[in-house]
């Protein structure tokens, strides 16, 4: 378990030594946190050997890389992502994009000005009142979803709760039909993004290729609900697109809208699997959050502190700089690795889970930092907060299914961080 491997060794005066470590590997996959202290201590800006490619582990140079969206680009679509450093600085003399939204990349893969655009286009999706009014719906759902499974005394949480909650709530918060959920879940098989990089030609070979039925299915929705507004965000997007430029900009939508529909499933899906986890590992916790509810929403942002959905993202480097004090050149990514920086020296006794632990929300990088700061963030909370009430009510006395341990592991992807199945027993 990650917690008892982590702790484990400094203890003993064995503190995990970089050089022990290959990254990426199906050992930091599965557990990360001795990777993760390694960097820490020896190289918290590392350069991965031989490549252009800076692993930064620290909160503090994080923050200093957010800093400044204008020497780190997300235009990480510049380049491949498997070419060597050379063809990088061919690319990147290219000039930025001009214009209003002149790209059809998402708003995660812009810069300025037209990230503000983008982003400015979705701000409706998260305004205050549209939550509060989802909020209802989503403790439904939640409920529903308990309902095919209480009379049980058993579940695999993932498939049965986590995920289709969370795909459920993001159609109901963005006007995305609730009736295709099962395409939708189809979809989330956890795909390496950036870290595409890192793979050997057998593991990228094994990526899912579905790409391209998923923008399929994305154009067609955009089409259909073009023609057939109603009333709800998506029909709001696109009239507003329209308006804007005067015609539909369908390569754009359908990227903002697939972004919206995947970053706003997959992760809280995640989320929700990891906070059973931690709890039923945490006895203690899970008391004190069953006695005392008003400890729900710190408990929602340890779990996303502890086990942080996604691990990390990258960034281009546009010219010659540094980070933390070492020369990071044009033309390398960075590797921004959230999950460590949730548990550098900001925080006291950083590999313990406490609910109670003070100022986490404003602290956590678990949503990042900066101008790409996750959007959706209110949303996620709102939902885990709900999904954490409807599980503490209704799944009395929760505990692991025996025979399942290895189901329990990290899904095999370093930049993502949830169970690959959570089996777990309640008192019917
Ligand atoms: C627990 C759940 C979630 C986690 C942990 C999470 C995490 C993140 C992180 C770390 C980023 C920043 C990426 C970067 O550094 O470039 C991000 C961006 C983003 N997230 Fe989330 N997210 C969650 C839920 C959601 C939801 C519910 C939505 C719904 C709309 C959403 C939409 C987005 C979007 C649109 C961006 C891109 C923002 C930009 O580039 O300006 N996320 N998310």
């Amino acid at each position: 378990m990650a917690s008892e491997a982590t702790q484990a060794d400094p203890v003993a005066g064995g503190a995990p030594r970089l050089a022990d470590f290959s990254f990426p590997s199906p050992e930091i996959a599965a557990c990360p946190y001795p990777f993760y202290q390694a960097l820490r201590n020896e190289a918290p800006v590392y350069q991965y050997p031989g490549r252009n490619d800076f692993l930064i582990s620290r909160r503090e140079d994080i923050l200093q890389v957010m800093r400044q969206p204008e020497i780190f680009s997300n235009r990480l679509y510049l380049v491949d992502p498997l070419s060597p450093g050379a063809d990088r600085r061919e690319v990147l003399e290219a000039p930025p994009p001009g214009g209003i939204i002149s790209t059809s990349f998402t708003l995660s893969h812009s810069d300025l000005p037209e990230h503000s655009i983008k982003r400015q286009a979705l701000r409706s999706l998260i305004n205050p009142r549209h939550i509060h009014s989802c909020e209802a719906a989503m403790r439904r759902i939640a409920n529903e979803l308990i309902d095919g499974f209480a009379h049980r005394g058993e579940v695999e949480l993932r498939s049965e709760f986590a995920n289709p909650l969370a795909i459920l709530t993001i159609c109901e918060v963005a006007g995305f039909p609730a009736e295709d959920k099962d395409t939708f879940l189809s979809w989330r098989r956890g795909t390496i993004n950036q870290g595409r990089r890192f793979l050997t030609p057998e593991q990228l070979a094994a990526q899912p290729r579905e790409m391209e039925g998923r923008v399929q299915y994305v154009e067609a929705m955009i089409l259909d609900r073009a023609a057939h507004p109603r009333d709800d965000f998506l029909s709001e997007a696109i009239q507003a697109q329209i308006a804007r430029d005067g015609e539909i900009n369908l390569p754009y939508l359908t990227g903002e809208m697939g972004l919206v529909l995947g970053a706003g499933s997959e992760s809280t899906g995640q989320l929700i699997a990891n906070m059973m986890r931690l709890l039923i590992e945490h006895p203690d916790q899970l008391a004190k959050v069953v006695a005392d509810r008003s400890l729900v929403p710190g408990a929602v942002d340890e779990v996303l502190r502890y086990e942080t959905p996604v691990q990390c993202t990258s960034r281009l480097v546009m010219e010659d700089t540094e980070v933390g004090g070492v020369a990071v050149p044009k033309g390398a990514f960075v590797l921004m690795m959230y999950g460590a920086a949730n548990r550098d020296q900001t925080w006291s006794s950083p590999e313990e889970f406490n609910i109670e632990r003070p100022a986490v929300r404003e602290l956590s990088m678990a949503f990042g930092a900066g101008i790409h700061r996750c959007l959706g963030s209110p949303i996620a909370l709102a939902e885990g907060r709900i999904a954490l009430e409807v599980m503490l009510e209704r799944l009395k006395n929760p505990r692991f299914a025996p025979g399942h341990e290895a189901d329990r592991e990290n899904i095999e992807n370093f930049e993502k961080r949830a169970p690959k199945a959570l089996h777990i027993q309640f008192d019917a």
